[in-house]
């Protein structure tokens, strides 16, 4: 298996999908979709027909485009992330199906406004992608998006508590690090790095210093990290020792 094939694979589990739906971000308030919307207002005017979101994972990213278009189609090559996104969808305009840059066959020709890739770009093949996308963009736009967090805030006045688990998520990072792909660096370079194939480019790195969260969030947030899936996977004491951390909360 190529390791492009293994990457494609982390998100697989079960397990994974309803870990990553109750703890990764939902993008609300930082006004992300404002700024793809504005670009794609300034390529071309309303109404918009379809916006596709490639790596929907559970579902996150493709709701919040709703709104926008008449119709959303969020795809993802995991199974399970997809049974987790048509779970929790009540939206009647956004559906999902599996799939990724090399199946978007069933997309035509110049239909699509919009392409989202939310925290998933970087586990592509861009050069399929942007083949693809060539052949199924309107004038319109693809927004690449995504977020990096390395430090644990608790923001009541428990400074100890922040120090502890400051402490702690440090030493499971360390433990997770080698697990990592190096895809990921991309992510952590805030796509400085990504090639692109357009000339047309708007990058903007936000200033969201943090977002609140309590201690079980931080840790279902971890362990929905694809290296920590790993690690759990490589050391038999992997999930003891995880446990154990919990513990110390
Ligand atoms: C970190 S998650 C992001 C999910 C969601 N968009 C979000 O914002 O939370 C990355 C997702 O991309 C999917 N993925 C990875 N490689 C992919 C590919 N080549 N095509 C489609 N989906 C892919 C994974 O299965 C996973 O669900």
């Amino acid at each position: 298996m190529s390791s492009h094939q293994e990457d494609t694979r982390l998100f697989q589990g079960k397990d994974h999908s309803v870990t990553y739906q109750r703890y990764r971000p939902k993008y609300e308030g930082y006004n992300i979709v404002e700024k793809f919307m504005t670009f794609l207002q300034e390529q071309c005017p309303p109404p918009y027909q379809l916006a596709l979101d490639l790596g929907c994972g559970s579902g996150q990213s493709a709701h919040l485009l709703a709104s926008h278009f008449k119709e959303v189609i969020g795809m993802d090559c995991s199974e399970e992330q997809i049974k987790a996104a048509q779970g929790s969808s009540t939206l009647t305009n956004v559906s999902f199906r599996c799939g990724d840059e090399s199946s978007l066959g069933s997309i035509q020709d110049g239909s699509v406004d919009l392409i989202t890739c939310a925290q998933s770009i970087h586990w592509m093949d861009l050069d399929v992608l942007y083949k693809e996308l060539d052949r199924i963009l309107k004038p319109g736009c693809l927004a690449a998006y995504g977020y990096h967090s390395n430090t644990v805030h608790v923001t009541d006045d428990q400074s100890e508590l922040e120090t502890q688990l400051q402490d702690i998520v440090q030493e499971i990072n360390d433990w997770i690090m080698p697990y990592w792909s190096e895809k990921i660096n991309l992510i952590y370079s805030a796509y400085k790095d990504l090639p692109l194939p357009f000339t047309d480019n708007k990058r903007y790195v936000d200033e969201v210093k943090y977002q609140e969260m309590n201690a079980e969030g931080v840790f279902g947030l971890i362990e929905s990290f694809s290296a920590y899936q790993i690690a759990i996977k490589k050391h038999t004491d992997g999930t003891k020792r995880f446990r154990d951390y919990r513990r110390k909360e």
